[in-house]
């Protein structure tokens, strides 16, 4: 990335890497973006070898700024050092991040000093490159169809920005994510991906979204009751029955 454009860093964090549902949010999120002359390169976790963080704080005291690990990490550091955004990309893996993202994520400690330091509300570590602003988006989707499942995850990313709205633009989260994939679903789903790539446009403009993209994004891409009983139709699991319609969607629910 050696143009002056709106640079972005993307790291898919999904195992199924180019076969992800976040991988086709993340290229029509990327698409929004190029309209708007942003390059980006995606990083795909899955073709990474990136090994724990250790907990030595080697990082941090024998050797600054350099990890003990000779893998993949310091490219990908450099990478983030060189964008003006990161987009962290993952399928929501028991309310968090996948572990191949949550592996990357640990091991930018070398990007932060040791020291406590007051920073408003709250104590953190100072950056070792201030010069260089460290802008997050968070790109994610999920099996269910309630968006709460996404609690912790955001708070996460909140937490790590100590309320720095500059460090967490925010983020783009999709319930029913294995609808993305259905070739069906496509054409129904149009005015879905069509604001996916109006959310990228903004993000490279305004690094920001319009409450009117954020409140389109938030719709659910089907009822969810068709929703559910679509989902229990799918899976085929010898020995098993599914659930009945009165089961699934409780006694008190509309049916569809
Ligand atoms: C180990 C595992 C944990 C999951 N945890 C959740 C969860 O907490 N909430 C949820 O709504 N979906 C959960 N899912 C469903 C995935 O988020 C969903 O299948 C997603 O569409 C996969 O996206 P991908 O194709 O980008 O990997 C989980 C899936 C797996 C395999």
């Amino acid at each position: 990335m050696t143009d002056t454009s709106f640079r972005i860093l993307a790291l898919n964090g999904s195992p199924r890497g180019r076969n992800s549902n976040t991988d086709i949010l993340l290229k029509t999120l990327l698409e929004g973006a190029a309209t708007q002359g942003a390059s980006s390169e995606t990083l795909y976790a899955v073709d990474m070898e990136i090994r724990d963080c250790l907990g030595c704080f080697a990082c941090w005291n024998k050797t600054p700024g350099i990890c003990v690990h000779k893998d993949d990490m310091p490219r990908v550091l450099e990478k983030m050092l060189a964008s003006d955004l990161t987009i962290w990309a993952t399928p929501l893996y028991h309310y968090g991040m996948t572990a191949r993202l949550k592996r990357i994520l640990e091991r930018t400690l070398p990007l932060a000093k040791p020291w406590f330091v007051r920073k408003g509300e709250h104590y953190t570590h100072p950056p070792r490159y201030p010069e260089h602003t460290t802008r997050n988006f968070l790109l994610s989707n999920c099996g269910f169809p309630e968006r709460h499942h996404f609690d912790a995850l955001v708070r996460e990313f909140e937490l790590l920005a100590n309320g720095d709205d500059e460090r967490f633009l925010g983020s783009l989260l999709c319930t029913t994510g294995e609808l993305l994939h259905v070739p069906e679903m496509r054409q129904t789903l149009s005015w879905y991906f069509d604001a996916v790539r109006t959310a990228g446009a903004e993000i490279a403009t305004s690094l920001n979204l319009s409450q009117e993209t954020v409140e389109i994004l938030r719709r659910p891409l089907i009822p969810v009751e068709s929703f559910v009983l679509m989902g229990n139709a799918h899976w085929n699991v010898p020995g098993e029955t599914p659930p009945s319609v009165e089961e699934a969607l409780g006694p008190d629910r509309n049916r569809p």
